[in-house]
């Protein structure tokens, strides 16, 4: 069996920031009910023009750059998103066209807010059985496309954005085994659509015809996510033989500060090893986790053999964790 080892992060973030300010403008809210509710502060806008595969494309070059590979190297190409460019065909096609990769497969995942987490059980599978040596697993979101600019409780949360990952696959020797080697040691995934009413965008090709808008139950949903991603945590350290006391860094999915906050606390983290960016990027989905995860590389806080642990819960519901020896 390969391991797959995260050898490159990237990230874009449109230029346009809105802060909660210019929002109160607009609708009846505040600065202060968001900040308090949420801990986010601004949100990042895709220009009119500008698509989930250009995010996505400008966070994999980086990642692309970061790992050291270049277009031929990719055998693979998988994009996160609930916001394609198109109903088809995916939009990890469109961000193989632009990164020129002209092999290999790409396709989309859609688990909504999990949907990284997803990416990335995807990838490392792929890995493992030796079917992909060199993936992109891309997390890319234009939510301001279908929030509902009338409706507080929900278009004040997310935002727009994209983070990527390159995925090595090892040579399959391995020096070190187990919870101390380095790479993907464990993915975790679970879904649970009786939930469906409680985080959905209300249309779609087949029902509506239309793209529909996102409608949420904040507090049902807030109530699943604390519990589901408990368990979610619990699976990842208790099938690697790990206590919470083995966790370097936590770069939870960026919904709501008292959530990530919760969670962080649960493993008895010091705040300063919980990476948050829920403050200045707000909800963007399944971009947020590796737009995190790339800020914390980015800026030396996470180092090479470093434990970090991902978790996310999203529409659906879908949740679930990865755990990474960096
Ligand atoms: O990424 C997928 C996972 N998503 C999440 O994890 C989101 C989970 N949910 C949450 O983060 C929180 O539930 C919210 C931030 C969405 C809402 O916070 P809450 O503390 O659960 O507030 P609430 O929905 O119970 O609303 C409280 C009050 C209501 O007024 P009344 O009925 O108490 O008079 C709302 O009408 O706040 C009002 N409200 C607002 N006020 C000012 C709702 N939205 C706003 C707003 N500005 N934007």
């Amino acid at each position: 069996m390969y391991r797959s080892l995260v050898t490159g992060c990237g990230a874009y973030l449109p230029s346009q920031i809105v802060t909660n300010a210019e929002l109160a403008k607009r609708i009846d809210t505040t600065d202060e009910w968001i900040r308090q509710r949420t801990g986010i502060r601004q949100r990042h806008i895709a220009a009119d023009g500008e698509f989930t595969s250009d995010l996505g494309s400008a966070a994999a070059r980086e990642a692309m750059a970061q790992a050291g590979v270049k277009p031929a190297d990719i055998d693979l190409i998988i994009c996160a998103t609930s916001t394609p460019d198109e109903t088809f065909p995916a939009t990890a096609t469109r961000i193989q066209t632009r990164l020129g990769v002209g092999q290999g497969a790409a396709f989309d995942v859609q688990a909504v807010c999990s949907g990284f987490v997803y990416g990335m059980a995807v990838a490392d599978n792929f890995v493992r059985v030796g079917q992909a040596k060199t993936v992109l697993v891309i997390g890319a979101e234009t939510f301001s496309r279908i929030l509902d600019w009338e409706d507080r409780s929900t278009c004040v949360l997310f935002g727009d954005g994209a983070g990527a990952v390159v995925l090595q696959a090892t040579n399959g020797v391995e020096k070190t085994n187990g919870a101390k080697a380095r790479g993907v040691l464990s993915t975790h995934l679970y879904a649970d659509g009786t939930h469906h009413d409680a985080l959905y965008v209300d249309g779609g090709p087949s029902s509506t015809k239309t793209v529909g808008h996102l409608r949420m139950e904040g507090k049902e949903v807030y109530r699943h996510a604390v519990v589901r991603m408990a368990e979610a945590i619990d699976a990842a350290l208790d099938a690697n033989g790990l206590t919470p006391g083995d966790v370097d860094w936590l770069v939870p999915h960026q919904a709501n500060i008292r959530i990530i906050e919760s969670m962080g606390r649960r493993l008895n983290l010091p705040g300063d090893r919980v990476v948050v960016t829920v403050d200045r990027h707000a909800n963007t989905s399944a971009a947020s986790i590796p737009l995190a995860l790339s800020e914390a590389v980015g800026d030396g806080r996470i180092q090479q053999g470093d434990l970090v642990l991902m978790e996310a819960m999203g529409g659906g519901f879908t949740w679930g964790s990865a755990l990474v020896r960096w």
